[in-house]
């Protein structure tokens, strides 16, 4: 907990009391002689952790007891490095932690320095909020009580299968699975056995030591950010990404890394030069059906990324919760199955087969991380509900019925969407993604943001394909179109586009075509 002294509320936060302790401000606009910061430091590097952080720790330590002054400048980072007789990096990362928790500034040409606390704690982490909030998916997760069209979210409906489940769970199941506390980090063993014999079957040995069931796929992302991430640290995702997962990583204060896409997936030359250049703490791919480009990750380069996580001891998580959704032919085998000795975590959910609503997922890996996971996993929520697990061990020897059932389904809606398009928006195209929810249409120009806001007043809500970019400015002439709806709903949905795309189509504000296409 840090202590608060010496309050300089920034501006930017309304008509709120600004408590400024003169205390500090006496002492603002003065450069520290670097003896004055190394005895303020003190014993700084003993403890464990990376050496940035002891130092970041350190200096946030020596300004909470007032041994740095608020308002005070910082000597310049290589002085300080050779004070301290650690490597400039490991001053810079310090100074960037520290920048980052909003206790330190860099000033143009002046070099870094030490701010008051920048909001009141009330306040939470409000940028970190308010980005997320802008989040188109999020916002439409949240409801849009209208007549809106929702091209928004690649979920499916409950399946059938799950309300027959519930209705028909016995007395005696509920008690079997009711007894004790109930709180089970790493999941309900009976749930973890099917999943592990289900793994098994794809050709991954697994067992049920090797499963940890958590809150959803997003949950199980999280678990394995917060073990390999720490704020700054390198991951590297495929740009485009599922915004979920970019979410999460960012969220956990990661310095996204991407790779570009081609037809066979993720570009596995791109991901061993930055194993060399950058050496990241984490990979995540989504070689199944990728949302939101509905590629498969070829197999070659499945054992490519597999030899690259065993070479550099880099994790590699693969997403694979759209693994069963195929159009035309089931994907080539899991990441890790072409090197069990390799770090890669393999992560699944029932929300695409199923429903979302169970909130259930799970992440394979070795023995030794998955006992990892499930402590992180107690301190989040002490275990995924019971209920829920209950449900989905019922659920998932029959998934191969279910998800045939949906893959009919979805290909009398893709083709549903696909002809929509091409009757309504000639100019565009809308390939045919190997299999998952959603098509990833091509614009015949850079204005899908544009678009997407004129459509909302058309009534039809859209994500547009900056919104799943690693690096901004990317996938600016793609649109995510699900194809979940029921076909007469994504009939109407493609002709209100088609209305918002008149409005823009040929208008001088529509920027010339861009080169770069994933
Ligand atoms: C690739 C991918 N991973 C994870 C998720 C989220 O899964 P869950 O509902 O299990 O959290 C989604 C949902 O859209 C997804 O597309």
């Amino acid at each position: 907990m840090i202590a608060i002294q010496g309050l300089l509320w920034s501006g930017d936060y309304g008509n709120i009391d600004r408590p400024i302790n003169a205390k500090w401000s006496e002492n603002v606009s003065r450069v520290l002689p670097i003896a004055t910061v190394t005895a303020a430091l003190g014993e700084w590097a003993s403890g464990t952790g990376p050496l940035y952080r002891r130092l970041a720790d350190g200096l946030e330590a020596a300004v909470d007891h007032g041994r740095i002054p608020i308002g005070a400048g910082l000597p310049p980072e290589r002085h300080l490095a050779t004070a301290l007789s650690v490597s400039r990096s490991t001053v810079v990362a310090a100074f960037d932690a520290l920048k980052r928790a909003g206790r330190l500034e860099a000033r143009q040409g002046s070099g870094t320095w030490v701010r008051g606390h920048a909001r009141p704690p009330d306040e939470g982490n409000l940028e970190l909020v308010e980005e997320l909030e802008g989040h188109a998916i999020l916002r439409d997760l949240s409801g849009r009580p209208t007549q809106t069209v929702e091209f928004t979210a690649a979920a499916v409906d409950c399946a059938p299968e799950v309300t027959t489940a519930i209705v028909g769970l016995s007395g005696d199941e509920v008690s079997m699975w009711s007894r004790g506390h109930g709180y089970s980090p790493q999941g309900y063993e009976g749930l973890r056995d099917v999943i592990a014999q289900r793994l098994t079957g794809m050709g991954l040995e697994t067992n049920t030591a090797q499963v940890l069931i958590t809150s959803g796929a997003t949950q199980a992302v999280l678990l394995t950010a917060r073990l390999y991430l720490e704020p700054g640290a390198p991951a590297v995702l495929e740009t485009p990404s599922y915004a979920g997962a970019i979410d999460v990583l960012h969220a956990e204060g990661a310095r996204l890394l991407s790779v570009d896409m081609d037809s066979s997936g993720a570009r596995t030359d791109q991901l061993a030069e930055l194993m060399t250049r950058s050496l990241p703490r984490m990979v995540y791919l989504v070689p199944d059906f990728h949302n939101p480009s509905g590629v498969v990750l070829s197999q070659r380069r499945r054992e490519e990324v597999a030899r690259l996580a065993a070479d550099y001891h880099v994790p590699v998580v693969e997403d694979i919760v759209q693994r069963e959704l195929w159009l035309d032919e089931p994907p080539p085998p899991p990441i890790a199955t072409f090197d069990p000795d390799a770090p890669v975590l393999t992560v699944g959910s029932m929300s695409k087969v199923f429903w979302g609503g169970l909130r259930l997922g799970w992440i394979r890996g070795s023995e030794t991380t998955i006992a990892r996971l499930a402590r992180l996993k107690a301190v989040d929520d002490f275990g995924t509900p019971a209920i829920a697990q209950l449900v989905s061990a019922k659920l998932l020897p029959q998934i191969d019925t279910t998800a045939a059932w949906r893959r009919t389904e979805l290909r009398r809606r893709f083709e549903v969407l696909e002809d929509a398009v091409a009757r309504h928006l000639p100019e565009w195209t809308c390939p045919r993604p190997a299999g998952g929810l959603s098509a990833w249409a091509k614009l015949p120009s850079p204005c899908a943001d544009e678009l997407v806001r004129r459509a909302e007043s058309h009534g039809v809500a859209v994500v547009p394909g900056s919104t799943f970019a690693v690096d901004h400015n990317r996938h600016t002439d793609r649109l995510r179109l699900p194809f979940v709806a029921p076909p007469h709903v994504i009939e109407e949905g493609i002709r209100r586009l088609a209305r918002a795309w008149a409005e823009i189509d040929g208008r001088d504000t529509v920027m010339p075509p861009q080169s770069v296409v994933v």
